[in-house]
């Protein structure tokens, strides 16, 4: 029996900054971000977005002709979580008006805990093959204002339906594991910014992707030429080019630097215009590969990098699926990214520092382009969401609306 993904879909703001205008405002030189990071752009969440509507808009097309009776499982795998005690999939459970008899978890370790999301709902489909899980990956990467991590910043989510009838990847049950307590990434409960040992981070990335392939090969004999494909964590786009140039050096691959190239290159298109997503970057890059319509994938076999700081890694490997492509909507895919509004700096700027009461005191959220879902503002400390009526969220009436207002 094959098991793997049946769905996939993404969500990514519908606001962004060309990272030409911040490299002008920070008077960095374009190409450092450009070709220095990978990054050309980066998607920005509006103040009537976090990561369960971000969640919620992705997990609706994934969903779309799945009898929704056979979800028995939500995870939402995210580090940017709106509560300490309350699964955000409960939220997104009760937006997309999933059956009652499901059972609905949050799960974190930093970008790697939608990894362990798909592992194990592939387990749980593996003992039960009438069911299926939702897996949603959803984050918003901030850092500060003028930190050497602004131009990664990024947002976005990532759901996938797992199961037994896979229609676009069969993924393989064994894993490379690698974890180790280091502090390269984190973020304390009273920060809403990571804060983050840079050049150390990309260092422990390196080391666990080694571990991570040394464990995976002990455990399956495999060898760095069955691959066709590779997916990384991405935080920025070069980051999977170094990651792979590092790992086909290491594997002493006989391939020209051309041909390493294309075996990572699709898969670093969607980040290089969205940003990091933490939890669902891994998830972004499979899209932006998947979504190549130059590639025929047809049972190509992809490699996986997951890593996640603080630390833990995982390397997995999945086979695509003949008639893929006719389950992807590709064309909206691209369709959205191109049709992001740009925000200006000043715009950029009010959009990072607009926060929610620390009170608890009513507060209704200005009204932006989303998606169909949004946060409609809190009430007595409880977050409200609602849903929004085609097309309404589009155009006009945004750009006048930055600003928050409170109720009262
Ligand atoms: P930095 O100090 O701003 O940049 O930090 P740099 O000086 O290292 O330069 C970056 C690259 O640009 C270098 O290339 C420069 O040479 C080049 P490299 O030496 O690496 O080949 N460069 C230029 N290229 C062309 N024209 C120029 C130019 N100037 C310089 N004019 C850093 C960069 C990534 C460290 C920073 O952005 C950062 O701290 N980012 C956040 C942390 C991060 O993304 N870490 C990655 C690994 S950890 C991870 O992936 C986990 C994470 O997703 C979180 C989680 O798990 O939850 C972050």
């Amino acid at each position: 029996m094959k098991y793997g993904i049946e769905t996939i879909s993404m969500y990514v703001p519908r606001y962004g900054m060309d990272l030409r205008v911040l490299s002008e405002a920070r008077n960095v030189d374009y190409k450092k971000y450009q070709q220095g990071i990978g990054q050309e752009f980066m998607a920005v969440p509006s103040p009537d977005e976090d990561v369960v509507t971000m969640g919620a808009n992705a997990a609706q097309q994934a969903i779309e002709g799945i009898d929704t009776n056979s979800i028995r499982t939500v995870i939402f795998a995210t580090e940017s979580g709106v509560d300490q005690s309350k699964s955000a999939a409960i939220y997104v459970h009760k937006l997309l008006n999933l059956p009652e008899n499901c059972r609905t978890v949050e799960m974190k370790q930093a970008c790697c805990s939608s990894t362990s999301a798909v592992h194990f709902a592939l387990a749980t489909v593996a003992l039960k093959p009438d069911q299926k899980v939702l897996v949603i990956a959803s984050d918003i990467a901030r850092y500060g204002l003028e930190s050497a991590g602004e131009p990664t910043q990024g947002a976005g989510a990532v759901a996938m339906i797992i199961s037994a009838h896979p229609r676009i990847m069969e993924i393989d049950s064994d894993v490379g594991y690698f974890t180790k307590d280091v502090m390269d990434f984190w973020r304390p409960n009273y920060l809403d910014e990571a804060l983050v040992d840079g050049k150390y981070s990309i260092k422990v990335y390196m080391d666990a992707l080694d571990h991570c392939w040394k464990n995976y090969q002990e455990t399956t004999d495999a060898h760095f030429n069955d691959f066709h494909h590779f997916c990384y964590h991405l935080p920025f786009s070069r980051m999977g080019t170094k990651a792979h140039l590092h790992l086909a050096r290491h594997q002493k691959a006989s391939l020209a630097s051309k041909e390493l190239q294309q075996q990572i290159e699709p898969s670093l298109r969607y980040n290089r215009i969205t940003g990091n997503a933490y939890t669902a970057s891994l998830y972004v890059g499979l899209l932006s590969l998947l979504d190549s319509k130059e590639l025929n994938l047809t049972n190509k076999r992809v490699g996986f990098f997951s890593y996640g700081s603080g630390c833990m890694g995982a390397f997995f490997g999945g086979t695509v699926l003949p008639g893929y492509d006719r389950f992807l909507n590709t064309s909206e895919r691209v369709a959205w990214l191109r049709d992001r509004k740009h925000l200006s700096y000043d715009e950029y700027v009010k959009f990072y520092n607009h926060a929610l009461p620390q009170n608890g005191h009513s507060y209704r959220t200005s009204r932006n382009r989303t998606g169909s879902f949004r946060l409609a503002g809190v009430e007595n400390h409880q977050r409200i969401y609602e849903s929004v009526p085609a097309n309404v969220g589009a155009a006009s009436h945004s750009e006048k609306a930055l600003a928050a207002a409170p109720v009262s």
